[in-house]
Protein backbone atom coordinates (compact mmCIF):
# COMPACT_ATOMS: atom_id res chain seq x y z
CA UNK A 1 0.00 0.00 0.00
CA UNK A 2 1.32 3.69 -1.33
CA UNK A 3 -0.18 6.20 1.57
CA UNK A 4 -0.06 9.87 1.06
CA UNK A 5 -0.34 12.17 4.36
CA UNK A 6 -1.49 15.70 3.37
CA UNK A 7 -1.04 17.97 6.11
CA UNK A 8 2.36 17.83 8.85
CA UNK A 9 1.06 19.48 11.66
CA UNK A 10 0.33 18.73 14.90
CA UNK A 11 -1.40 15.41 13.82
CA UNK A 12 0.51 14.81 10.71
CA UNK A 13 3.69 14.91 12.85
CA UNK A 14 2.61 12.59 15.71
CA UNK A 15 1.00 9.94 12.93
CA UNK A 16 4.32 9.61 11.54
CA UNK A 17 6.06 9.40 14.89
CA UNK A 18 3.32 6.13 15.35
CA UNK A 19 3.76 4.60 11.95
CA UNK A 20 8.05 4.14 13.07
CA UNK A 21 6.77 2.81 16.50
CA UNK A 22 4.44 0.30 14.37
CA UNK A 23 6.51 -0.34 11.80
CA UNK A 24 7.13 -3.97 11.82
CA UNK A 25 3.59 -4.99 12.60
CA UNK A 26 2.16 -3.08 9.68
CA UNK A 27 5.09 -4.52 7.31
CA UNK A 28 3.84 -7.97 8.72
CA UNK A 29 0.34 -6.57 7.39
CA UNK A 30 1.52 -5.81 4.34
CA UNK A 31 5.13 -6.22 3.25
CA UNK A 32 4.60 -3.40 0.57
CA UNK A 33 3.58 -1.14 3.30
CA UNK A 34 5.15 2.40 2.80
CA UNK A 35 4.63 6.69 2.73
CA UNK A 36 4.85 7.84 -0.83
CA UNK A 37 4.24 11.31 -0.02
CA UNK A 38 4.04 13.87 2.34
CA UNK A 39 2.50 17.40 2.19
CA UNK A 40 2.34 20.61 4.10
CA UNK A 41 0.47 23.87 3.15
CA UNK A 42 4.27 25.35 0.85
CA UNK A 43 4.35 21.56 -0.78
CA UNK A 44 5.64 17.94 -0.92
CA UNK A 45 8.19 15.49 -0.74
CA UNK A 46 7.42 12.50 -2.85
CA UNK A 47 9.76 9.21 -2.99
CA UNK A 48 8.03 6.48 -4.55
CA UNK A 49 10.08 4.01 -2.82
CA UNK A 50 8.60 5.13 0.23
CA UNK A 51 9.77 7.88 2.82
CA UNK A 52 12.27 7.13 5.27
CA UNK A 53 9.71 8.16 8.01
CA UNK A 54 12.65 7.44 11.03
CA UNK A 55 14.88 10.25 9.64
CA UNK A 56 11.60 12.35 9.13
CA UNK A 57 11.06 11.86 12.72
CA UNK A 58 14.18 13.35 13.75
CA UNK A 59 13.83 16.52 12.07
CA UNK A 60 9.46 16.77 11.93
CA UNK A 61 10.91 19.23 9.22
CA UNK A 62 9.78 17.93 5.63
CA UNK A 63 12.28 20.33 4.02
CA UNK A 64 15.60 19.21 5.76
CA UNK A 65 14.58 15.76 4.83
CA UNK A 66 17.85 14.37 3.16
CA UNK A 67 16.51 11.91 0.62
CA UNK A 68 14.03 13.36 -1.49
CA UNK A 69 13.77 16.87 -2.34
CA UNK A 70 11.42 19.08 -1.34
CA UNK A 71 8.99 20.32 -3.81
CA UNK A 72 7.19 23.51 -4.22
CA UNK A 73 3.85 22.73 -5.53
CA UNK A 74 0.27 22.39 -4.17
CA UNK A 75 -1.07 19.25 -2.52
CA UNK A 76 -4.07 19.34 -4.85
CA UNK A 77 -1.55 18.71 -7.88
CA UNK A 78 0.28 15.57 -6.21
CA UNK A 79 -2.76 13.81 -5.94
CA UNK A 80 -4.28 14.60 -9.57
CA UNK A 81 -0.56 13.20 -10.91
CA UNK A 82 0.38 10.10 -8.75
CA UNK A 83 -1.76 7.38 -7.10
CA UNK A 84 -1.96 6.82 -3.61
CA UNK A 85 -3.85 3.30 -2.64
CA UNK A 86 -4.53 5.89 1.06
CA UNK A 87 -4.47 9.18 1.46
CA UNK A 88 -4.80 10.94 5.41
CA UNK A 89 -6.54 13.82 4.78
CA UNK A 90 -5.19 15.70 7.94
CA UNK A 91 -5.27 19.80 6.85
CA UNK A 92 -7.18 22.48 8.83
CA UNK A 93 -10.81 22.56 9.62
CA UNK A 94 -12.36 25.21 7.40
CA UNK A 95 -16.43 24.84 7.97
CA UNK A 96 -17.13 27.60 5.38
CA UNK A 97 -15.85 26.00 2.51
CA UNK A 98 -14.51 22.81 3.29
CA UNK A 99 -11.27 23.80 1.85
CA UNK A 100 -8.29 22.32 1.17
CA UNK A 101 -9.77 19.16 2.43
CA UNK A 102 -12.87 18.95 0.25
CA UNK A 103 -10.92 19.49 -2.77
CA UNK A 104 -8.26 16.76 -1.26
CA UNK A 105 -10.98 14.00 -0.13
CA UNK A 106 -13.30 14.67 -3.91
CA UNK A 107 -10.53 13.79 -5.73
CA UNK A 108 -8.59 11.46 -4.06
CA UNK A 109 -11.65 9.24 -4.24
CA UNK A 110 -12.87 10.00 -7.45
CA UNK A 111 -9.29 8.71 -8.73
CA UNK A 112 -10.22 5.55 -6.64
CA UNK A 113 -8.08 6.58 -3.30
CA UNK A 114 -9.60 5.43 -0.41
CA UNK A 115 -9.24 8.31 2.44
CA UNK A 116 -8.83 8.82 6.08
CA UNK A 117 -9.46 12.07 7.50
CA UNK A 118 -9.52 13.94 10.77
CA UNK A 119 -10.49 16.72 9.05
CA UNK A 120 -14.49 17.67 9.98
CA UNK A 121 -14.75 20.67 7.24
CA UNK A 122 -15.40 18.54 4.17
CA UNK A 123 -17.71 15.79 6.40
CA UNK A 124 -19.68 18.50 7.52
CA UNK A 125 -20.12 20.40 3.93
CA UNK A 126 -20.66 17.47 2.06
CA UNK A 127 -21.35 14.02 3.68
CA UNK A 128 -23.84 12.58 1.88
CA UNK A 129 -22.01 13.84 -1.62
CA UNK A 130 -18.73 12.16 -0.04
CA UNK A 131 -20.07 8.76 0.91
CA UNK A 132 -21.55 8.10 -2.11
CA UNK A 133 -18.58 9.27 -4.15
CA UNK A 134 -16.53 6.49 -2.21
CA UNK A 135 -18.78 3.81 -2.71
CA UNK A 136 -19.29 4.45 -6.41
CA UNK A 137 -15.36 4.25 -6.63
CA UNK A 138 -15.60 0.87 -4.80
CA UNK A 139 -13.10 3.03 -1.79
CA UNK A 140 -13.16 3.46 2.09
CA UNK A 141 -14.11 7.03 3.67
CA UNK A 142 -12.95 6.74 7.01
CA UNK A 143 -13.23 9.53 9.78
CA UNK A 144 -12.69 8.38 12.83
CA UNK A 145 -10.53 11.05 14.37
CA UNK A 146 -13.28 13.38 13.41
CA UNK A 147 -15.20 12.88 16.33
CA UNK A 148 -14.11 12.89 20.12
CA UNK A 149 -10.76 11.98 18.57
CA UNK A 150 -9.56 8.41 20.37
CA UNK A 151 -12.83 7.77 21.38
CA UNK A 152 -14.01 4.86 19.17
CA UNK A 153 -17.32 6.11 18.28
CA UNK A 154 -17.94 5.07 14.46
CA UNK A 155 -15.87 1.88 14.25
CA UNK A 156 -17.93 0.81 17.65
CA UNK A 157 -21.31 0.91 15.48
CA UNK A 158 -19.71 -0.04 12.36
CA UNK A 159 -18.16 -3.43 14.08
CA UNK A 160 -20.26 -4.06 17.48
CA UNK A 161 -23.67 -2.40 17.15
CA UNK A 162 -25.09 -3.85 13.90
CA UNK A 163 -28.14 -5.57 15.06
CA UNK A 164 -29.13 -2.57 17.37
CA UNK A 165 -30.53 1.02 16.08
CA UNK A 166 -29.40 4.01 18.19
CA UNK A 167 -32.00 5.81 18.73
CA UNK A 168 -30.11 8.53 20.32
CA UNK A 169 -26.71 9.83 20.55
CA UNK A 170 -25.51 12.21 23.41
CA UNK A 171 -21.90 13.61 24.53
CA UNK A 172 -19.78 16.29 25.80
CA UNK A 173 -17.72 16.45 22.14
CA UNK A 174 -15.59 19.46 23.14
CA UNK A 175 -12.51 19.04 25.36
CA UNK A 176 -12.40 22.95 25.23
CA UNK A 177 -15.25 23.83 26.75
CA UNK A 178 -15.43 20.99 28.75
CA UNK A 179 -11.83 21.99 30.48
CA UNK A 180 -13.52 25.70 31.06
CA UNK A 181 -16.91 24.08 32.78
CA UNK A 182 -14.32 21.89 35.08
CA UNK A 183 -12.27 24.94 36.14
CA UNK A 184 -15.15 26.95 37.19
CA UNK A 185 -16.51 23.79 38.76
CA UNK A 186 -13.93 22.50 40.93
CA UNK A 187 -11.21 25.93 41.36
CA UNK A 188 -14.18 28.58 41.03
CA UNK A 189 -12.25 30.83 38.47
CA UNK A 190 -14.42 33.12 36.39
CA UNK A 191 -15.30 32.14 32.81
CA UNK A 192 -12.58 34.72 31.52
CA UNK A 193 -10.03 33.17 33.40
CA UNK A 194 -10.66 29.96 32.12
CA UNK A 195 -11.05 30.41 29.38
CA UNK A 196 -7.12 32.66 28.68
CA UNK A 197 -5.83 29.48 30.71
CA UNK A 198 -7.60 27.02 27.85
CA UNK A 199 -5.78 29.43 25.49
CA UNK A 200 -2.56 28.94 27.20
CA UNK A 201 -2.41 25.91 27.41
CA UNK A 202 -2.52 25.86 23.40
CA UNK A 203 -6.19 23.97 23.70
CA UNK A 204 -8.73 26.70 21.77
CA UNK A 205 -9.20 26.98 18.12
CA UNK A 206 -7.05 29.65 16.47
CA UNK A 207 -10.31 31.63 16.87
CA UNK A 208 -11.73 30.46 20.17
CA UNK A 209 -15.35 31.48 19.54
CA UNK A 210 -15.54 28.05 17.71
CA UNK A 211 -14.98 26.32 20.62
CA UNK A 212 -17.37 28.36 23.63
CA UNK A 213 -20.21 28.86 20.85
CA UNK A 214 -20.28 25.87 20.58
CA UNK A 215 -19.83 25.59 16.69
CA UNK A 216 -17.25 22.83 17.12
CA UNK A 217 -19.79 20.48 18.54
CA UNK A 218 -22.28 21.07 16.58
CA UNK A 219 -19.98 20.18 13.43
CA UNK A 220 -19.63 16.69 15.26
CA UNK A 221 -23.40 16.77 15.72
CA UNK A 222 -24.08 17.03 12.58
CA UNK A 223 -21.35 14.30 11.65
CA UNK A 224 -22.99 11.59 14.22
CA UNK A 225 -26.39 12.43 12.48
CA UNK A 226 -25.23 12.19 9.42
CA UNK A 227 -22.96 9.31 9.70
CA UNK A 228 -25.01 6.86 12.33
CA UNK A 229 -28.69 7.91 11.97
CA UNK A 230 -28.71 8.42 8.44
CA UNK A 231 -29.23 12.19 8.26
CA UNK A 232 -29.07 14.72 5.61
CA UNK A 233 -28.39 17.24 8.06
CA UNK A 234 -26.39 20.45 7.60
CA UNK A 235 -24.68 22.85 10.02
CA UNK A 236 -27.79 24.97 10.29
CA UNK A 237 -30.22 22.28 11.60
CA UNK A 238 -28.27 22.43 14.69
CA UNK A 239 -29.69 24.59 17.57
CA UNK A 240 -26.63 26.04 19.16
CA UNK A 241 -26.27 28.01 22.69
CA UNK A 242 -22.62 28.07 23.54
CA UNK A 243 -21.21 28.32 27.43
CA UNK A 244 -20.64 32.28 27.04
CA UNK A 245 -22.98 32.97 29.38
CA UNK A 246 -22.49 30.26 32.27
CA UNK A 247 -21.24 32.70 35.13
CA UNK A 248 -20.17 31.65 38.87
CA UNK A 249 -23.66 31.77 40.28
CA UNK A 250 -25.15 29.24 37.96
CA UNK A 251 -22.32 27.05 38.09
CA UNK A 252 -22.75 27.52 41.96
CA UNK A 253 -26.48 26.96 41.94
CA UNK A 254 -25.86 23.92 40.09
CA UNK A 255 -23.41 22.64 42.59
CA UNK A 256 -25.81 23.22 45.28
CA UNK A 257 -28.28 20.65 43.94
CA UNK A 258 -25.82 17.67 42.90
CA UNK A 259 -25.24 18.98 38.82
CA UNK A 260 -22.55 20.21 36.89
CA UNK A 261 -23.00 22.07 33.56
CA UNK A 262 -21.68 20.56 30.57
CA UNK A 263 -22.12 21.82 26.92
CA UNK A 264 -23.97 18.40 25.52
CA UNK A 265 -24.53 18.02 21.84
CA UNK A 266 -27.50 15.68 20.82
CA UNK A 267 -28.46 13.95 17.87
CA UNK A 268 -32.04 12.92 18.62
CA UNK A 269 -35.41 14.08 16.67
CA UNK A 270 -33.64 17.34 16.85
CA UNK A 271 -30.43 18.28 16.70
CA UNK A 272 -28.79 20.85 19.29
CA UNK A 273 -25.66 21.88 21.16
CA UNK A 274 -26.93 23.56 24.34
CA UNK A 275 -25.45 23.77 28.06
CA UNK A 276 -27.12 21.34 30.14
CA UNK A 277 -27.49 19.84 33.94
CA UNK A 278 -25.81 16.63 34.36
CA UNK A 279 -25.85 15.05 37.20
CA UNK A 280 -22.31 14.08 39.10
CA UNK A 281 -22.58 10.66 38.91
CA UNK A 282 -23.99 10.08 34.91
CA UNK A 283 -21.38 8.45 33.10
CA UNK A 284 -21.62 11.44 30.75
CA UNK A 285 -20.28 13.76 33.49
CA UNK A 286 -16.41 13.90 32.98
CA UNK A 287 -14.16 16.55 33.89
CA UNK A 288 -11.15 18.23 31.83
CA UNK A 289 -10.32 17.88 28.66
CA UNK A 290 -12.21 14.56 28.49
CA UNK A 291 -14.98 13.49 26.07
CA UNK A 292 -17.69 11.26 26.59
CA UNK A 293 -20.29 9.60 23.87
CA UNK A 294 -23.73 8.13 24.68
CA UNK A 295 -25.38 6.21 22.54
CA UNK A 296 -28.95 4.71 23.31
CA UNK A 297 -30.34 1.71 21.40
CA UNK A 298 -33.34 -0.39 20.82
CA UNK A 299 -31.63 -3.38 22.39
CA UNK A 300 -28.17 -2.64 24.46
CA UNK A 301 -29.85 0.26 25.84
CA UNK A 302 -26.94 2.73 26.94
CA UNK A 303 -23.52 2.32 26.42
CA UNK A 304 -21.09 5.35 27.33
CA UNK A 305 -17.73 6.09 25.88
CA UNK A 306 -15.32 8.29 27.78
CA UNK A 307 -11.48 9.21 26.30
CA UNK A 308 -9.41 11.90 24.72
CA UNK A 309 -11.23 14.21 22.64
CA UNK A 310 -7.92 15.52 21.06
CA UNK A 311 -3.74 15.62 21.46
CA UNK A 312 -1.67 12.84 19.94
CA UNK A 313 -3.95 9.94 21.64
CA UNK A 314 -6.67 11.12 18.05
CA UNK A 315 -3.83 9.05 16.04
CA UNK A 316 -5.16 5.43 17.79
CA UNK A 317 -8.12 6.80 15.62
CA UNK A 318 -6.23 7.23 12.49
CA UNK A 319 -4.31 3.67 12.86
CA UNK A 320 -7.47 2.16 13.65
CA UNK A 321 -8.68 3.21 9.92
CA UNK A 322 -5.47 2.43 8.36
CA UNK A 323 -5.71 -1.27 9.71
CA UNK A 324 -9.10 -1.52 8.65
CA UNK A 325 -8.38 -0.15 5.25
CA UNK A 326 -4.79 -2.44 4.89
CA UNK A 327 -7.62 -6.02 5.61
CA UNK A 328 -9.74 -4.13 3.37
CA UNK A 329 -7.45 -4.41 0.55
CA UNK A 330 -5.97 -7.55 1.46
CA UNK A 331 -9.64 -8.86 0.96
CA UNK A 332 -9.65 -6.93 -2.47
CA UNK A 333 -7.00 -8.25 -3.46
N1 LIG B 1 -4.99 18.23 16.83
C1 LIG B 1 -5.95 17.37 17.27
O1 LIG B 1 -5.90 16.88 18.40
C2 LIG B 1 -7.10 17.02 16.37
C3 LIG B 1 -8.05 16.08 16.80
C4 LIG B 1 -9.09 15.72 15.94
C5 LIG B 1 -9.19 16.31 14.70
N2 LIG B 1 -8.26 17.24 14.31
C6 LIG B 1 -8.36 17.80 12.96
O2 LIG B 1 -7.30 17.25 12.19
C7 LIG B 1 -6.82 18.19 11.24
C8 LIG B 1 -5.34 18.40 11.46
O3 LIG B 1 -5.14 18.87 12.78
P1 LIG B 1 -3.72 19.40 13.28
O4 LIG B 1 -3.88 19.68 14.73
O5 LIG B 1 -2.66 18.48 12.81
O6 LIG B 1 -3.63 20.77 12.49
P2 LIG B 1 -2.33 21.68 12.26
O7 LIG B 1 -1.32 21.41 13.32
O8 LIG B 1 -2.81 23.07 12.06
O9 LIG B 1 -1.72 21.13 10.88
C9 LIG B 1 -2.34 21.33 9.66
C10 LIG B 1 -1.37 20.96 8.56
O10 LIG B 1 -2.04 21.11 7.31
C11 LIG B 1 -1.13 21.77 6.42
N3 LIG B 1 -1.85 22.40 5.32
C12 LIG B 1 -2.57 23.55 5.30
N4 LIG B 1 -3.04 23.80 4.05
C13 LIG B 1 -2.59 22.76 3.27
C14 LIG B 1 -2.72 22.44 1.90
N5 LIG B 1 -3.39 23.23 1.05
N6 LIG B 1 -2.12 21.31 1.44
C15 LIG B 1 -1.41 20.50 2.27
N7 LIG B 1 -1.24 20.77 3.58
C16 LIG B 1 -1.85 21.87 4.09
C17 LIG B 1 -0.39 22.75 7.29
O11 LIG B 1 0.78 23.17 6.60
P3 LIG B 1 1.90 24.14 7.27
O12 LIG B 1 2.65 23.21 8.20
O13 LIG B 1 2.72 24.57 6.11
O14 LIG B 1 1.15 25.21 7.96
C18 LIG B 1 -0.11 21.85 8.50
O15 LIG B 1 1.01 21.05 8.25
C19 LIG B 1 -7.67 19.45 11.44
O16 LIG B 1 -8.71 19.43 10.52
C20 LIG B 1 -8.19 19.30 12.87
O17 LIG B 1 -9.43 19.96 13.07
C21 LIG B 1 -7.22 17.59 15.11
Amino acid sequence: MDVAILGFGFLGKNLVKYLTIRWDELKRIDPNFKVTAIANSKGYIYDSNGIDLFQLSETQDLTSYSKAPFCFEQAATLIEREFFDCVFELTPTNVKNGEPGLSHIRKSLSRGMNVITANKGPLVLAYNELVSLAKTSDCLLLFEATVAGAVPVFSLVRESLQGDKVIRIQGILNGTTNYILSRMYYEGVSFDIALREAQEKGLTERDFAYDIDGIDAACKVVILANAIMGRKAVLSDVKISGIRGINEEAISLAKKSGYAIKLIGEVEKDLRVSPRLVPLNHPLCVNGTLNSVQFICDIAGEITLVGHGSGKETVSALLNDLYTTLRAQAIKS
